[in-house]
Parts: structure tokens; C-alpha cells; sequence
């Protein structure tokens, strides 16, 4: 089977097995076939942040457990329990759609509920890891169903235990959120406060806020349906502030966020850009025009292509800054 359609780069690999999943049910069975059991699995959510370069000699275990469910908690809170193949966007919105705060920020990144912990999504000052409640997972050689709270997901930037300890034993079954009933907004990320003003809000609430979200990766990021891309390439790296210090001498424009004390973080994109590399097309495949952390593939490119465009960029910004990027997209 071609996993085209289900990979967001819209690379041509093919798969030797192929099956769906749409309730836990149905994952275990598929889990005890001696198929299942004796060769490599993948769990493809949306296919947002993967880039194939090779045919996958396995068992792709697609993820189609729906289904929303909504309860109240206090005046101030609801839970909200999504089935992992639920589409995140698709969640984002019928949550505004009721009413309930947290997400807006978090609208328009492709993908599904079930990846969102995985690499704890973020975006404009928020990250799935502050409205977190808890998960529900399936072990993957036991079959057996266990719930994670925030703190056993180990959530850092783009980071969860689901990347490190735990990867590739569980599969995320369903999430469930706390959002707020009297919303609580961060609009403090300067796209925002400047997207926001120039729609002339005069009352915020978390449905204009989603749309300002929305106005904003719309203008920088390419549309995975239009142009192959799997969002950020790469991770934003976190360096020694004396580091940092030394560079600003040489760039003084150089962009940073503080994070913990001592270190900074610095947006990849900048560091891609000033090595040159922003808006480069190779034929099929390139570095898109207007957020270099962004890879591309215009069709037809192969994803051996990307990957070492990829090798590229990391041994340039390497030379020019002495900073080691590190891929966020899983490069298989
Ligand atoms: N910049 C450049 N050139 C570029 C891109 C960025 O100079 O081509 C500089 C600018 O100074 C800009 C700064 O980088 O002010 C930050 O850019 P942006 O606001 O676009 O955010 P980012 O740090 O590049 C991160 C996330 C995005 C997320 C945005 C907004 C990572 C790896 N990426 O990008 O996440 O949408 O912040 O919060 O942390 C993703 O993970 O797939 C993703 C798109």
C-alpha cells in the first residue's frame, strides 16, 4: 500500500501491511496477530511530522478512534476526553465552539489528539502540557490499558516520555484536557498583540483569538494539502547564555527566549536564514520562502532528498554559529 496520503511531506513509500484501529478494542485484537506481533509497527496519527525515506517493512497501524466528550468539573473548569484519531484542529474548534478556553492558541497545527503529547505540541506561548490532564494508552506487548498523568509524560519542550523511556510501547488511545469555562487568555507573543490588533478587537475571547491563530500560520506556513512539509524541521536550540553573549557581539540582531537560568533559546529559522538557506529550491524539494524552519517538497522529491538538504542546513549552522540543530520531525 503507498503511504502518500497518509504522510503530510507527501512522500511515495510503500507500506508491507497496512490496517486501521477504531476503538481499543479493536487495537488489542490487531495487536495479538502473529503479523502484528513479529514485524516493525508504526501508529500513524495525521502523518504531520514524519518524513519516510525509505518503504516501511511493517505494520502501519493507522489511528481512527473518535469521538469527544465533554464534562463539567467546577464553574471554572471542563474536562475534555478526545479519542486519540480525533483531528487536533477538529478539537481545537469545537471546544471554542462550546464555549471552553485553552486551545485557541493551539489552532491549525496539523496532526491528531493522539500525537499532540507525543512531542507536546505548542505554539504562540502555550503548549499542550498546560492544559494536560491526563492519557490513556495501550501497552503495546501486553495490551494492557494505562492511564498517564502530566507529570508520568515527562513533558519538556517537544519533549514526553513517549519520545525517550516509553517510545515505541504504547499506543495513545485518547487524551483528556482541562479547559477553562471562564477563559484565560495569553495573547502576549508579538504575531499575536500585533495580529490581533491590526483586526481591531475590542472584545477578546478564544474564538478570535483561534482566528488570529490561524491568519498568522496561514501567511508563514505551507498548507501540507498544497505543499509537502511536516511544520518546524527543526527543534529551537537552547544554548549557554555566555554562549549567546559571545554571538551578540558578532549579530547583534540575533533573536533569544529566555528559558531556564543561564540559557537561551534561539529560533532555528533565524540561524537558517542567516546562513543563507531561506526560500532555496532544489528542483522538487527546498527550504520554504517565508519560514526557513520549514522543509518542502514540491512533489515527486525523494525523502533521501530532504534528509540530507536536512544534513545541510545542521553542518552550515553548525560552521556559522557553532550551534547544533537538532531535527524535530522522526526521520525514518
Ligand atoms: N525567524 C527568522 N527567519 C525565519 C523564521 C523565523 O528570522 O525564516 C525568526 C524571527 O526573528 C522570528 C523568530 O524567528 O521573530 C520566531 O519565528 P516564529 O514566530 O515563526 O516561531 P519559530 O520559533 O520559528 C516556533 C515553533 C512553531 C510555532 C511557532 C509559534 C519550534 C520548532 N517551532 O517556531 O511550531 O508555530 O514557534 O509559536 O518550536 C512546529 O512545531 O511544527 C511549529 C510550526
Amino acid at each position: 500500500i503507498s503511504l502518500k496520503p497518509y504522510n503530510t511531506f507527501g512522500m511515495e513509500v510503500k507500506a508491507r501491511y497496512f490496517a486501521t484501529f477504531s476503538s481499543v478494542a479493536e487495537l488489542q485484537q490487531l495487536l495479538q496477530l502473529p503479523e502484528v506481533q513479529n514485524l516493525p509497527k508504526l501508529i500513524l496519527g495525521g502523518g504531520s511530522n514524519i518524513l519516510f525515506t525509505q518503504d516501511f517493512d511493517g505494520v502501519i497501524l493507522k489511528n481512527d478512534i473518535l469521538g469527544i466528550r465533554i464534562t463539567d468539573l467546577t464553574d471554572d473548569f471542563s474536562l475534555v476526553k478526545a479519542g486519540s484519531g480525533v483531528n487536533w484542529h477538529e478539537l481545537v474548534l469545537y471546544t471554542i465552539e462550546q464555549g471552553l478556553g485553552g486551545l485557541e492558541n493551539l489552532s491549525l497545527i496539523p496532526g491528531t489528539v493522539g500525537a499532540a503529547p507525543l512531542q507536546n505540541i505548542g505554539a504562540y506561548g502555550v503548549e499542550l502540557k498546560d492544559m494536560f490532564e491526563n492519557l490513556e494508552a495501550v501497552h503495546i506487548s501486553t495490551g494492557e490499558l494505562k492511564s498517564f498523568t502530566a507529570e508520568e509524560c515527562k513533558f519538556g519542550y517537544r519533549e514526553s516520555i513517549f519520545k525517550h523511556e516509553a517510545k515505541g510501547q504504547y499506543i495513545i488511545v485518547s487524551v483528556t484536557l482541562r479547559l477553562h469555562r471562564k477563559p484565560v487568555f495569553n495573547t502576549s507573543y508579538g504575531a499575536i498583540t500585533q495580529t490581533l490588533a491590526a483586526m481591531q478587537v475590542e472584545n477578546l475571547n478564544p474564538k478570535v483569538i483561534s482566528e488570529a491563530v490561524c491568519q498568522i500560520r496561514r501567511s508563514k506556513l505551507p498548507d501540507p494539502a498544497q505543499v509537502g512539509n511536516a511544520g518546524s524541521f527543526f527543534k529551537n536550540p537552547e544554548i549557554p547564555s555566555t554562549q549567546f553573549a559571545e554571538l551578540q557581539k558578532e549579530y547583534s540582531t540575533i533573536p533569544s527566549y529566555p528559558t531556564s537560568p543561564g540559557r537561551v533559546k534561539v529560533p532555528a529559522g533565524w540561524l537558517i536564514e542567516q546562513a543563507g538557506w531561506k526560500g532555496r529550491r532544489f528542483e522538487s524539494y527546498g527550504v520554504h520562502k517565508d519560514q526557513a524552519l520549514v522543509l518542502v517538497n514540491y512533489g515527486g522529491a525523494q525523502g533521501t532528498q530532504v534528509r540530507e538538504l536536512a544534513f545541510q542546513i545542521i553542518d552550515s549552522v553548525q560552521e556559522k554559529f557553532g550551534i547544533q540543530l537538532q531535527p524535530e520531525v522522526n526521520i525514518l
